[in-house]
């Protein structure tokens, strides 16, 4: 079986991929500090999957410590790298810990790579380094700007890493993923996203105050240049992403790529207002949410939306989820989390 390497395997959109791969038959090595996530996920993905990820709880900015995980694994095939923080707000307050451990990581896995002669790598990147574009649906030739958050600064950062380092190493090839939005759980609600406190973004605080954890949703802002003055964005299935990785990987390893260094947009291809959202929601689970208008949140962008054409061109992949039937799987893993 060929093996793959999952850093942030234990995370939320790692997890959905650490269960796509052992199901195309994968063995899979989770790398996770579980600084963001819990040993507890690693019996849902068996339980999907019918097989069991190897697991190391690791610090991948502790070198000597990486270093031994990839000395018992580098006959991997590949390595995908989830492993980072990613909330933004934090990362206003804590920026050299954003850097640190989102970079420090980054350059840590990439020279083990090149120490043990691996040669296959995908990374998490987001839509948030095309800031507000000026033409829409973005595509992945539409400029990079400097983003709005320390956050973001480490995926444009991480991605110009990785393109100097491809510069000089012929061994290496990577296909960065740009990830929109993604949302959503596995269908078996076995697995889903586990937010820390408050959660910064949509899908789960319109789930936890579904089921009463929160009063209120606030709907940040609807004088907005769009149809119904809500913000804009391109909602991905988190199933559908992380089959996005699956097809990733099998690119890499069959020399299909073009480049030594490919970029996608993994999205959907259609821009869903938050109103749309919260409409889905009530339609597809018949729960009414508490919801106000509020406030614009600072550092919002007001509309983004994927091209995907080169995605489903170059990769064969499409998103193939409805957005009602991925907020309702949010909603089965948000029920499915409390009757615990
Ligand atoms: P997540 O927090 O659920 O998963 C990340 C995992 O990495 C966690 O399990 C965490 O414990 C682990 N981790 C963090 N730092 C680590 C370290 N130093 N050593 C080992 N493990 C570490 O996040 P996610 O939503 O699954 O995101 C995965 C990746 O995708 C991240 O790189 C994120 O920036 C990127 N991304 C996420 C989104 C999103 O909206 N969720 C959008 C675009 C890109
Ligand atoms: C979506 C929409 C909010 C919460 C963030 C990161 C980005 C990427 C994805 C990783 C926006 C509105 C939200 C709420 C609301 N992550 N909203 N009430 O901001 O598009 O992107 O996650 O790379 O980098 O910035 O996602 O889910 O926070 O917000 O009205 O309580 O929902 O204003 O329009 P966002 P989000």
């Amino acid at each position: 079986m060929p093996k793959i390497i999952i850093t942030g395997g234990a995370g939320y959109i790692g997890s959905h991929t650490a269960v796509e791969f052992l199901s195309c038959g994968y063995e899979v090595v989770i790398i996770d500090n579980l600084s963001n996530s819990a040993v507890e996920v690693l019996s849902g993905i068996e339980k999907i999957a019918g097989k069991k990820p190897s697991f190391y709880k690791t610090d991948i900015t502790d070198l000597t410590a990486l270093e031994k995980v990839f000395a018992l694994h580098s006959d991997s095939v590949a390595l995908v790298h989830f492993a980072a923080f990613k909330a933004v707000g934090e990362s206003v307050q804590k920026p050299l810990m954003y850097y640190h451990n989102n970079l420090m990581g980054l350059v840590n896995i990439l020279k083990l790579m090149q120490d043990f002669k691996m040669t296959n790598f995908v990374f998490s990147s987001s839509c948030t380094v095309y800031g507000q574009p000026k033409d829409l649906p973005v595509t992945e030739l539409s400029p990079v700007v400097k983003p709005e958050s320390p956050y973001g600064n480490t995926k444009k950062i991480g991605e110009e890493i990785i393109t100097d380092t491809l510069a000089s190493d012929e061994n290496l090839k990577a296909i960065l993923l740009r990830y929109f939005n993604p949302i959503g759980a596995h269908p078996s609600a076995l697995i889903g996203e586990l937010p820390l406190g408050i959660p910064n973004n949509l899908m789960p605080f319109i789930t936890q105050t579904a089921i009463g954890l929160r009063d209120k949703l606030k709907v940040f802002g609807n004088d907005y240049n769009t149809p119904d003055g809500t913000a804009i964005r391109d909602y991905i299935n988190v199933v559908d992403l992380a089959k996005a990785h699956v097809v990733a990987v099998e690119r890499l390893i069959s020399e299909k790529n073009k480049k030594n260094c490919e970029i996608f947009n993994i999205g959907t291809g259609k821009g869903v207002s938050v109103l749309e959202v919260i409409n889905a929601f009530e339609k597809s689970t018949g729960v009414k949410l508490n919801y106000e208008i509020a406030e614009r949140r600072p550092g919002d962008v007001e509309k983004v939306w994927a091209d995907t054409s080169l995605a489903n061109k170059t990769l064969g992949w499409f998103a193939t989820e409805t957005l009602e039937n991925t907020v309702k799987s949010a909603w089965e893993w948000e029920k499915s989390l409390r009757s615990k």
